[in-house]
């Protein structure tokens, strides 16, 4: 219940009305961890503490199973992520033109680490092995776009055009 004056009635997040219609969708049914862990994911972009206990409660299932495919499943993210995902590529090609020093710039102008999401939520940073655009090594991906033949210094006029 709201505890302030303006109204009397339950203040409601539209995203745990969402979450509540997927566990609907999937009550009683068999294997529904994993694609309702995936819905989750889509409504609140990771998959906070108390959407698992709620998962778990509902499923009737333990918290730790959840939070057990949770952590093993490497698609789900228990932190909140950025609204930009940059995928450095440290595949072999990639390394041996560069990658390493693609990968320092972007934490020296994200000031993250790799694996980290910046403060304002704007950026998250991880590295990839291989994906599948040797020919343009050393190669990015932010979001869906694919930014090829990088070098140190063409980093941040890339970075800026997602700020
Ligand atoms: S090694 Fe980087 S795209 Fe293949």
């Amino acid at each position: 219940m709201c505890q302030c004056c303006c109204s009397n009635q339950t203040v409601v997040d539209p995203k745990n009305q969402q979450l509540e219609e997927v566990l609907k969708n999937y009550s009683g049914k068999k294997g529904a961890l994993i694609p309702v862990l995936q819905e989750a994911q889509d409504i609140y972009g990771y998959l906070p503490e108390e959407v698992m206990v709620e998962i778990g409660n509902k499923l009737s299932l333990p918290v730790s199973k959840v939070y057990g495919v949770a952590t093993f499943y490497a698609q789900f993210h228990l932190k909140p992520r950025g609204r930009n995902i940059i995928r450095i590529c440290l595949g072999t090609a990639c390394h041996v033109r560069g990658g390493t020093k693609i990968l320092e710039k972007l934490e020296e102008i994200l000031q993250i680490k790799d694996g980290e999401t910046t403060q304002d939520l704007e950026f998250t940073l991880e590295s990839v092995a291989c994906i599948g655009a040797c020919g343009l090594a050393p190669v990015i991906m932010i979001n869906d776009d694919t930014h090829g033949r990088l070098t140190p210094d063409a980093v941040s006029k890339v970075i800026k055009q997602y700020q």
